[in-house]
């Protein structure tokens, strides 16, 4: 008894100590901390996400760990919230002691969580976080996406080609940096398109009444109306839009990626578009056995979410792989030097601003599901 409590006091003066000096002790294994969403409004994001990175756990492990150790995940739900995110950070690296980070999906998060990956030399990749901000918080900040300056493009010149449209609406988030990056990129590349930005309207995240926004819309009478929302609020965007007798198509974002946007908007968002990173209806090899693998587990196809999670997951692994130790040093100095990647998202060499370039699709939402339109390059 007395020496139980003993143990217990030495126990509890260590955990102190190790508080007060902000780091549990590193990690030895190839442990790896994820943060994002799987509970709230953009749950999707987080739950998808982790079903394609759990996939490649399980492969990178069936096929030898990392040389010879099993690839490990602690897994923490931020619920979204850009201040939980950096808490799950600090948790993650400071009680769990993770060499290496995957996380966030949403750049509000991402943006709040990297400062701290950051001071502690922590590397962390972002799958799908396009805020160009995020990767310049420093040099163990990276992510496996394209940005949003590229993304905003796509969509703008998708609208004038494509859809022939001469005027357009925005209608964005502006307490999100994702939704506000993207307004902007879209309202300065579509006039140079030769189109016309007719009405800019902002909304919140957790607004459920859009239409006073939606009745100026329609003052306006645009060819277009770019939404580059998340998938909660674009869906009450959607069926409001039609209530109101709009029928113009309506445009987004990756944002717009969940498994359950077709059944929150009902038939409200049917022949719509938006950018995003991978189609699953890709041909090539390697798409084709992720998918595969993918649907066998999971009942479903991988959206861009979870083929971003398995790519950042696979990318890090590789890096760790050729990593001299499992010290967070040598791994970020892995994941500089990744080239040539062949990802199910497209090739990735991380460049030296820690973004990838890739193309961009254009999916349209067609019959109840998401349908393959168009590729379109990196700008030169
Ligand atoms: N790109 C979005 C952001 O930065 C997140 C996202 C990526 C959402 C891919 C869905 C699919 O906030």
């Amino acid at each position: 008894m007395h020496i139980r409590r003993h143990g217990a006091a030495l126990l509890c003066a260590a955990i102190a100590a190790g508080l007060l000096a902000g780091c549990a002790k590193r990690s030895s294994e190839p442990l790896v901390g994820v943060f994002m969403p799987l509970t709230g409004p953009t749950a999707d994001f987080g739950l998808t996400t982790r079903d394609g990175i759990q996939l490649a756990v399980d492969e990178i492990n069936a096929a030898g760990g990392i040389n010879g150790k099993p690839m490990k995940l602690v897994i923490e739900d931020d619920r979204g919230i850009p201040a939980e995110a950096r808490t799950a950070v600090t948790k993650l690296v400071d009680q769990s002691g993770v060499v290496a980070l995957l996380g966030d999906v949403a750049s509000s998060n991402s943006l709040a969580a990297a400062p701290v990956a950051q001071m502690r030399k922590i590397p962390m990749i972002s799958p799908s976080s396009t805020n160009p901000e995020v990767t310049r918080a420093g040099d163990n900040i990276f992510r496996v996406c394209f940005i949003d300056p590229f993304q905003g493009y796509v969509m703008a010149r998708f609208a004038a080609e494509h859809l022939n449209a001469k005027t357009a609406a925005v209608l964005w988030d502006n307490g999100s940096d994702y939704s506000t990056g993207l307004a902007e990129v879209f309202k300065e590349e579509f006039p140079k398109m030769g189109g016309k930005i007719v009405c800019d309207v902002v909304f919140r995240a957790g607004d459920i009444d859009f239409s006073s926004q939606l009745t100026k819309i329609r003052a306006t009478n645009p060819d277009v109306i770019y939404v580059p929302g998340y998938y909660t609020e674009v869906a009450l965007i959607g069926r409001k839009a039609r209530e109101l007798g709009i029928t113009v198509p309506m445009m987004g974002g990756d944002g717009w990626t969940s498994a359950s946007l077709i059944e929150r908007a009902g038939n409200s968002l049917e022949g719509c578009y938006h950018s995003d990173h991978y189609s699953a209806d890709s041909d090539e090899p390697h798409v084709r056995k992720f998918v595969q693998s993918f649907t066998k587990r999971y009942g479903h196809a991988p959206n861009s979410l979870a083929a971003l999670g398995y790519d950042a997951a696979w990318i890090l692994a590789e890096a760790m792989r050729r990593s001299e130790d499992l010290e967070p040093a040598s791994i970020r100095k892995q994941i500089a030097q990744t080239k040539d990647y062949p990802a199910v998202t497209g090739k990735i060499t991380i460049n030296p601003e820690r973004n990838a370039e890739k193309s961009a699709v254009v999916l349209q939402i067609r019959g109840k599901a998401v349908h393959y339109v168009t590729t379109i390059e990196p700008r030169k």
